[in-house]
């Protein structure tokens, strides 16, 4: 089966990747290894309408589409896996606001998010809240007209500079879920600061890091929506994120696929290139077949988005089965290697480091498969 792509999507593709094969690919194994924030390359990125694909024209983006979104971002994961978990989770933070924004709102902070100007984050992790964001502890009193916040948020991604944070934190006590808020926290707001920065095994030219909240004051009217909604947007957002990370786990295959594909045909053994022997072509052969599966569930879900029509359950079997096989690539592309490829001047090993967390954040697979369970039998 194919996915007929318009010519639209097909010159944005290519866009992407012929940005992305340039200025990224050179660069990345550098990055990963001083641990550098690309923020000029991000910039650039902004300029050519990728951070903002998901957005109206009116409010500064592109917008393109999903599926235009997914294959750009694919071609951004496929050169440097860490600058598109960048782009994933900037769109991430435009989806709280473009749904429930108000016109203020959207003017002043999803059109500079949009056009790139501006980086996002979405912070609901804390240290004792991660699969279950119902059960965080961070408190939004409302006093005076604002809301007093206390806590600390953890892996955050583009935490340290971003420029706006969609945060998610709780106003009524005793209303478990629906006693969550989702309010607009900008960089600078007096009580709010970066808090410890992450030393991670894999994408270690993105940002994670904590936000700390003391005596944190944000005025009322930066409140998304209103009280007792933060869950539901944050749900709504995590749907449309979890095709990002569906995205990224495909483009991150597709490269460890490529990367076994040229090893084999120049490493010989036993007289002969490792790709003649048959246990090397299963493996490439089942990784070929599973990068395309997750190729279509993944353009399926984003064009059920794209349609208007409900998409949760597309969504998480994207994520789940795209983040799964992603790791079932990387763990193959490396046995291809044998023991180079457990050696860091090979590109598979940052690969497979940086393949691990596509299972985990967005929602692990565990979560994934609840959410798709829940959808086809109820709770
Ligand atoms: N859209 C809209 N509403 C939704 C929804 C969705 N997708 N999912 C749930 N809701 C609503 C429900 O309808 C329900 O509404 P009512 O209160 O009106 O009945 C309410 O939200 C509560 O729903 P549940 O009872 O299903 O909630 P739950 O506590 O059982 O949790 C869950 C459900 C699926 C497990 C959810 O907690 C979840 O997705 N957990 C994973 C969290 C996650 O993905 N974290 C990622 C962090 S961000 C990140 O990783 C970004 C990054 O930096 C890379």
């Amino acid at each position: 089966m194919s996915f007929p792509l318009t010519t639209e999507q097909e010159m944005i593709r290519l866009m992407a990747r012929d940005f992305a094969r340039k200025e990224l690919e050179p660069f990345a194994a550098q990055w990963d290894k001083s641990e550098h924030f690309p923020l000029e390359a991000v910039r650039k990125m902004g300029q050519l309408g990728l951070l903002g694909m998901l957005v109206p024209f009116e409010y500064g983006g592109t917008a393109a589409g999903a599926v235009s979104y997914s294959l750009a971002l694919q071609e951004i994961a496929y050169a440097c896996a860490s600058t598109a978990v960048t782009m994933s989770v900037t769109t991430l933070s435009q989806d709280p606001i473009l749904k429930f924004g108000t016109e203020t709102q959207k003017q002043s902070y999803l059109t500079p998010l949009a056009r790139g100007e501006y980086l996002g984050a979405f912070a609901i992790t804390e240290p004792g809240a991660g699969s279950d964001p119902g059960g965080m502890s961070m408190r939004a009193e409302a006093k005076g007209g604002d809301y007093l916040v206390n806590g600390t948020k953890v892996f955050i991604t583009n935490g340290g500079y971003a420029d706006v944070v969609i945060l998610v934190a709780r106003t009524a006590p005793e209303k478990a879920n629906r006693g969550l808020s989702a309010f607009i926290v900008e960089k600078g707001m007096p009580g709010f600061s970066i808090g410890h920065k992450e030393d991670k095994m894999g994408l270690r030219a993105s940002n994670t890091v904590e936000l700390v909240f003391e005596d944190c004051r944000i005025p009322a009217e930066n409140i998304l929506g209103r009280e007792g909604l933060g869950f539901k947007i944050a749900m709504q957002a995590l749907d449309s994120g979890r095709i990002g990370i569906a995205s990224q786990s495909v483009g991150i295959a597709r490269a460890c696929l490529d990367e076994s594909v040229s090893y084999a045909k120049t490493r010989r053994q036993f007289g002969r290139a490792i790709s003649s022997f048959q246990a090397i072509q299963w493996m490439l052969a089942d990784t070929a077949t599973q990068i395309e599966a997750a190729r279509l569930l993944t353009l399926s879900a984003a064009s059920l988005k794209d349609q208007g029509q409900p998409y949760t359950k597309e969504a998480s079997m994207a994520k789940l089965f795209a983040s799964e096989m992603c790791n079932q690539a990387a763990y193959k592309a490396l046995q291809v290697h044998g023991g180079y490829g457990y050696m860091k001047e090979f590109k598979i090993e940052r690969l497979y480091r940086d393949a691990r967390v596509t299972a985990i954040y967005e929602g692990t697979s565990e979560i994934q498969r609840l959410v798709i369970a829940r959808e086809i039998a109820g709770g």
